[in-house]
């Protein structure tokens, strides 16, 4: 069995993703409460629970963005704990980034472009082969394609629709060419039919890598997540496929405050 070490711990490379006893405080408050945490090479794992569960702050202690206070996450069998976030992304784990990481005022073929080019780490220069050229063409255009952006390719980002904007943000976290990718709340304020776009375009991405997303939106968890991990105060409560999960009267309790009324009448 294949072993990586950094910072002197190892796991088995037997699983994608791995938290142990992951604690993160800030301050006198625990933001995420001894979390243990699996994710096989490919999955599609929605994250739920209610505001301030600590879903995001998941997502942040995972790729780097901040510390864990206690325990360890480990990527590919690697221990990633700590490790700054380009170094995280370098290895292969990459996250939606936020509208604000889109830049507005140039085309959608541009903003990605920069994606592929960060992911090359040889800045693009007026000598740059005319066959290196053609690979990042093809490749640019099979990203804007499979995000259904393939029309709007010279068109400003700013520009685009909502749910348009969410597809190009997901385009340059792929640009990255990630094993694991993150997604928060990748449907929050888009119309329904571009939710149906972005469901079937993260049914696709997981075809081939893993892929982590919060969701708000119960009908995206129902119809797109395969496992769905409950989180709750920091802790996971609950974790199974949707239909276990929304049976489970812990998450009953929580997303509703009371036990369900199980039968009518009662
Ligand atoms: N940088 C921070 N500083 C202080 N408290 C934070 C910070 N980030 C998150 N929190 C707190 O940690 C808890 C979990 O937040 P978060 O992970 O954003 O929850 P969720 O994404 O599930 O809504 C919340 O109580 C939030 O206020
Ligand atoms: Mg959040």
């Amino acid at each position: 069995m294949e072993h990586a070490a950094v910072g002197g711990v190892a796991r088995a490379d037997g699983l994608l993703l791995e938290t142990s006893n992951l604690v993160v405080r800030f301050g006198g408050m625990t933001a995420l409460d001894g979390v243990n945490f699996t994710l096989p090479h490919t999955d599609l794992r929605a994250i739920i629970g209610p505001n301030g569960a600590g879903k995001t702050t998941l997502f942040n202690v995972i790729t780097g963005a901040i510390k864990p206070t206690e325990g360890h996450v480990f990527f590919a069998g690697r221990d990633i704990s700590g490790l700054p976030p380009h170094r995280i992304s370098q290895l292969g784990l990459s996250r939606s980034f936020q509208l604000t990481n889109i830049f507005p005022e140039l085309t959608v073929q541009e903003n990605v472009w920069l994606g592929i080019n960060a992911r090359k780490r040889a800045p693009w220069h007026p000598f740059t082969s005319g066959k290196e050229r053609a690979v990042v063409s093809e490749e640019l255009g099979r990203l804007c394609t499979d995000m259904g952006l393939a029309d709007k390719m010279d068109a400003n980002a700013g520009s685009l629709s909502h749910g348009d904007q969410r597809l190009l943000e997901i385009a340059i976290a792929l640009s990255l060419n990630p094993r694991l990718l993150l997604l928060d709340e990748p449907t929050q304020g888009v119309s329904p039919q571009e939710v149906e776009v972005i469901n079937g375009v993260i049914r696709d991405i997981a075809k081939t890598r893993g892929v982590m997303l919060i969701e708000h939106n119960m009908a995206t968890v129902l119809n797109v997540a395969h496992v769905v991990t409950v989180l709750h105060y920091g802790k996971i409560i609950a974790e199974g496929t949707p239909a276990e999960v929304i049976e489970d009267p812990r998450v009953q309790e929580v997303y509703l405050g009371t036990a369900r009324v199980s039968a009518p009448g009662r």
